[in-house]
């Protein structure tokens, strides 16, 4: 294992038609209560424990993250743990502007935000609640002025939003930005997910290529999920997660930790490993560690090469994080 992604609430202020449908997670929804959530000193505790066993990386993830208090507290804890080389954020940014000073402060080293459409009505739309994309950008501005690396995940689904790929893409080249486009995907079981409304990496390309001079890159290093182009001119890249048409499960070296204390070993997974009542019901380091390890050693998954052949419940996105 190597990147550790931890679920700091499975609450949202969006409601994105394919992560947190409205008619699921509408006022009645039950989130997860308070008390079930990890403690800040629990999850710097797991993630302590997890960095002798390979995690470099750490992502803060949720839900959107922002909506934790004191989250900027949490970065400067993890920053301290000796071994910890890149913390980052995914956030959808619209909290982002408020926060990214004294998350830059803390020590976080960069943050990826998900901009689906940079028009203002089909953003709306698709974020479900009406924000404004001003107050996203507004955010990754914010990340930039204060020194914080930024890249951006847009999702792409047909019939919604195929018409912002080159705007995007457009963007991100004026502003220096690696963009990354994600082929939608089946996760969870409420967005109602069909593949013809997967717009394909090659499909991608091809829109792109009728703009740009792209040429291929190498992998930044094993395991990245995303495939990568380059603009002829140098200026920046462009990246689609090809997770439906070019799955990259082998490579996988992903541990996700729930807000409310369960290692999943897949982003998939219908179940995780509970380790919040071992933390609460005095374990140590040793047994913390050994549970971990047996988890990890027996690990096979590999959904995304399973994906129409193998059929289990899953996960909600929002609660485990992406
Ligand atoms: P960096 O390279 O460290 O910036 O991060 P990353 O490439 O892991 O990207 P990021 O964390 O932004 O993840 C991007 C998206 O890829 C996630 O939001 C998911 O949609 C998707 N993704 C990440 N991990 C997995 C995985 O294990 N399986 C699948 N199918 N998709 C994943
Ligand atoms: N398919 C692909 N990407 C998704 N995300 C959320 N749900 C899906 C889905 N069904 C993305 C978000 C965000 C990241 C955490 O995952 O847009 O960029
Ligand atoms: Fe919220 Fe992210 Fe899910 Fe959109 S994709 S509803 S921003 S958790």
């Amino acid at each position: 294992m190597r990147d550790l992604r931890i679920s700091l609430t499975d609450r949202c202020n969006f409601r994105c038609r394919y992560c947190m449908p409205v008619e699921v997670f509408g006022p009645g929804y039950r989130f997860l209560p308070r008390e079930n959530l990890l403690s800040f000193e629990e999850i710097v505790r797991m993630t302590r424990l997890l960095v002798p066993m390979g995690v470099e990386k750490v992502r803060l993830t949720g839900g959107e993250p922002l909506l934790r208090r004191g989250i900027e507290d949490l970065v400067a804890m993890l920053a301290s743990i000796e071994g910890v080389k890149d913390i980052a954020l995914t956030t959808n940014g619209v909290l982002l502007a408020h926060h990214a000073e004294a998350l830059a402060l803390a020590g976080l080293s960069r943050v990826t935000v998900s901009l689906d459409a940079l028009d203002p009505e089909i953003f709306a739309r698709m974020n479900g609640v009406g924000a404004k994309v001003e107050r996203v950008l507004a955010g990754i501005n914010a990340a930039q002025a204060y020194g914080l690396k930024v890249k951006v995940n847009a999702v792409i689904q047909r019939g919604v939003n195929e018409s912002e790929v080159l705007p995007l893409a457009r963007w991100a080249k004026e502003n220096s930005i690696d963009l990354r486009y994600i082929e939608y995907m089946d996760v969870g079981e409420t967005n109602g997910w069909k593949l013809d409304e997967v717009v394909s990496a090659s499909e991608l390309l091809e829109i792109l290529s009728t703009e740009f001079d792209l040429a291929p890159r190498d992998p930044a290093y094993r395991g990245e999920v995303a495939l990568h182009w380059g603009h002829a001119d140098g200026s920046c890249e462009v990246g689609v997660i090809a997770s439906v048409t070019r799955p990259f499960c082998r490579d996988c070296q992903r541990i996700r930790l729930s807000a409310d204390g369960k290692l999943f070993t897949c982003l998939f997974a219908a179940n995780g490993h509970d380790v919040r009542d071992m933390l609460r019901g005095g374990a140590g380091d040793d047994l913390l560690q050994a549970a971990v390890r047996g988890m990890w050693r027996v690990r096979e998954d590999r959904y995304s090469e399973e994906r129409g052949i193998v059929h289990r419940p899953k996960a909600e996105m929002s609660y485990l994080g992406g």
